[in-house]
């Protein structure tokens, strides 16, 4: 059974790009996910068909009204469906690779898109959970419901290849990936590291250990702190810490 997305936007047009290109149309056309991006406008109540309004107390901006909101909600569920409801807020729960998964288990995701402003708080009601993809204040929630669905599509079995899975797995065990080249194997005097032409690929694969290792003790050593380390990772980690490299650990000729 496909995947079912709705978003809930006053911009729909803006997934038009999303839907159509790269590995989340080829989903669609497989049949693996579908994505209904609906019209706020569609489900206004007065002749103007006005979705925002003034701040009841005052106060500066304009707020989403309750009721397209809730008449696009409706209409989803009047269709038998039972979405996981999200909505998009800066304050919302931190959205990371965890999360990506947890989404990935629910057959049917909403997402509301807010604007800057904000919504009308009678909406929460039929909120599962605010999401916020980081600490900076974007002016509308669709890019961040882009960023939700195709992390949590690339999730789904059939969607993309091994190789890309790997990658996301390597995310999933708390550690960077390593570095990768590619043909030619020197450019502008760089040479590609000689242990990835050896076809040794028991050191190859700890070299790469090792790259992932170093790159996350640079990058990001707050996920080391998390990680699920074997003995030789550690092992490995304190010959990084001192300052050794590969080769001299690793015996490479
Ligand atoms: N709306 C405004 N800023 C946002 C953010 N950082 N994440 C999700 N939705 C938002």
């Amino acid at each position: 059974m496909a995947k079912k997305f709705f978003t809930l936007s006053i911009f729909p047009q803006f997934f038009d790009c999303f839907t159509s290109t790269g590995i989340v149309s080829q989903a669609i056309k497989k049949g693996l996910v579908e994505i209904h991006n609906i019209n706020l406008r569609d489900f206004a109540t007065d002749k103007h068909k006005t979705v925002d309004d003034v701040v009841y107390g005052g106060g500066p901006g304009m707020l989403l009204k309750p009721e397209p909101i809730f008449g696009a909600y409706e209409s989803v569920i009047e269709k038998g469906h039972k979405p996981y409801v999200l909505i998009t807020e800066p304050w919302g729960r931190r959205f990371d690779q965890k999360f990506a998964y947890e989404l990935s288990q629910k057959d049917e995701i909403l997402i509301i898109c807010g604007r800057y402003e904000g919504v009308d708080e009678r909406v929460k009601t039929i909120v599962n959970q605010e999401v916020s993809i980081g600490d900076f204040v974007l002016s509308g929630g669709e890019p961040a419901a882009v960023v939700i669905m195709d992390a949590v599509i690339r999730l789904i079995p059939g969607v993309v290849g091994d190789a890309d899975s790997l990658r996301v797995d390597s995310f999933a065990n708390q550690l960077l990936g390593y570095p990768n080249y590619t043909r030619p194997a020197e450019y502008k005097g760089m040479k590609v590291p000689d242990v990835l032409r050896s076809g040794n690929h028991e050191l190859i694969k700890k070299w790469r250990r090792w790259k992932q290792i170093e790159r996350t003790l640079q990058k990001r050593p707050d996920l080391l702190e998390k990680a699920n380390l074997s003995e030789e990772d550690k092992f490995m980690l304190e010959a990084i810490k001192k300052g050794k490299n590969f080769g001299e650990i690793f015996k490479v000729p």
